[in-house]
Formats: structure tokens, sequence, C-alpha cells
């Protein structure tokens, strides 16, 4: 069976390395490559895909939602976030779905296993957040709290969560037993934070999507406070895990996965 990643730019996606790494640890001949396919190009997608025969494929930047209107059907996941990363093709037929928000909580659960009583707030309010939001509301009791630059970016957002603004994020944070940052703040070299973590509680976690560069800077400073801290690499690997899963119906071999990632880190 053969698998892509489709995507523009791709040359960097580690996500060949991590599938094909599994595919070899569980003795399967299946192959995964990076497909370049810049947006100009788009249209021809179904002739693209149905030429190198796939059995599935994964979607990212920038053409999540440009993959929407070319598919057959999609989950209730991805119908939240307005979003698809994984492609499952079966007969014919193009089935959409979101493993970024099950990715992140999977990862989550390794370092805070009973999110039950938690009380989360969540910086960003794109479609990373919520995708995320949406997966953690069903392990989590208590409302949770996201708190976004831009208000009227919430207008979409059919959830039930405590909408605040960056200000009150900051003055409240030692409410928060989980602080989870999806804004790109801190990519690209910059050390600007997103809000300052002079109130956060010492024991809170405080996690990050982003893991290239492994510790961005509001991990840096919370791991500086001593608090305990995760960047995105598990979520990463989990939405690769959950991806294989939905394919193949197996289980991955997600340690095999991980390495292989930080080898190429
Ligand atoms: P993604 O799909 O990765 O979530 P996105 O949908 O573009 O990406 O969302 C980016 C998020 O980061 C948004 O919440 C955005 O805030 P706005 O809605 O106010 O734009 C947030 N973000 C990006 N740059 C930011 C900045 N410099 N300061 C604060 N928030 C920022």
């Amino acid at each position: 069976m053969k698998y892509a990643v489709i995507g523009n730019p791709i040359d960097h996606s580690l996500s060949p390395v991590m599938h094909n790494a599994n595919f070899k640890a569980l003795a399967l001949e299946h192959d995964y490559e990076a497909l370049n396919i810049d947006s100009n190009h788009f249209h021809l997608i179904k002739d693209i895909i149905t030429e190198r025969n796939l059995s599935g494929f994964n979607v990212t930047i920038p053409h999540k939602e440009n993959i929407i209107p070319y598919l057959d059907e999609i989950d209730e996941q991805s119908k939240t976030v307005g979003a698809v990363n994984t492609v499952s093709i079966v007969d014919g037929k193009w089935i959409g779905y979101n493993t970024d928000g099950i990715g992140y909580v999977e990862g989550l659960k390794t370092v805070y296993p009973d999110l039950s009583a938690a009380y989360i707030l969540i910086l960003g309010a794109g479609g990373a957040s919520k995708g995320i939001t949406n997966e953690l509301m069903k392990h989590v009791n208590n409302k949770i709290t996201v708190a976004n630059r831009t208000q009227s970016r919430f207008d979409s957002w059919k959830m039930d969560i405590n909408k605040i603004d960056l200000k009150d994020a900051q003055k409240a944070l030692s409410e928060f037993d989980i602080v989870i940052n999806t804004t790109p703040l801190g990519m690209n070299n910059s050390n600007d934070l997103v809000i300052n973590l002079d109130n956060l509680s010492p024991h809170t976690l405080v996690s990050d999507i982003v893991y290239i560069p492994f510790k961005t800077p509001i991990l840096k400073v919370a791991e500086e406070k001593g608090n305990p801290i995760q960047n995105g690499l598990d979520m990463f690997v989990n939405q690769g895990a959950e991806s294989f899963k939905i394919w193949t119906n197996q289980s991955p071999d997600y340690d095999t996965m991980k390495k292989a990632v930080l080898n190429h880190l």
C-alpha cells in the first residue's frame, strides 16, 4: 500500500521518516512519500492521488481546508475544526478525518493521565486550538478557557467554553493546572511570549504544540520557573499514529515512530 503527505512546502516534513520507520518495524511493505502540491495545482488533486494509487494520505499546510470539497465524507472532528489532516481511500471513496486534536490529547495524557478535574487554559483560537478543545472536552469535566488576541475569532466557535482575551488570561493564570500554547509565537527564533508567566502556579503544566524549536520561549520560561513542560513532539507522533490506525486498523509501533523523528531533529 502507498501513502503520502501533501503540502507546500513539504521538503522538511518528518512524516515520511516516521511512517516508513513504523512500516519497517511492523514488517509491512507499505511506502510513504512527501508530495509537494502548490495551491495553483490543487485542483488536480484527484488526478495526482489516483495516478499514484494511494490508499490514504495526510494533509498539511496550506491544504487542510482546501481538501474538504474533494471528500466524499468527513468525520465529526473535521467538521468541528473545519480542517482535515488525514484522508483514507476506501473503494475509491475519500473519507476525511482530523487526528491533530486526538494526537494532542493522547500525548498530554502521557504526562497528565487524569484530565477530568483539570482547569485548562488554551492560548490561541485558530484551527489547532479548536481541534484540541473539541477533543479535550471529551476528557475534562470543568469548562475549558480559551484566550485569544482577537475576540471575533470566537464567532465560529460553537463549543461551550470560557472565551477571554490575553490580558485576562495573564491575570487569571494561577487558576489553571494546564496551559497550552497553540499560537505560533516562539517559532522562527522569536523570543516573544504570547502572555507573561508571572502568575503561573508552581504545579502548572505548560505545553506547546510546536516541537521545532524543541523548547519554545514559553516552555523555556516555564522550565526556568521549575514547572513541568511538554512540547509538540508527542502530538506530532500521535497524530501520525492515529492516521496509521485509520488506514490499517493496526496498532503502530509508537516508540519506533518517536525515535525516528528524534533522530532527524
Ligand atoms: P492554526 O491552524 O495553527 O491554529 P491559525 O488558525 O492561523 O493557525 O491560528 C493562529 C492563532 O495564533 C490565532 O489564535 C491567532 O490569534 P488571532 O486570532 O488574534 O490572529 C494567534 N496568533 C498568531 N500570532 C499572534 C500574535 N502575534 N499574538 C497573539 N496571538 C497570535
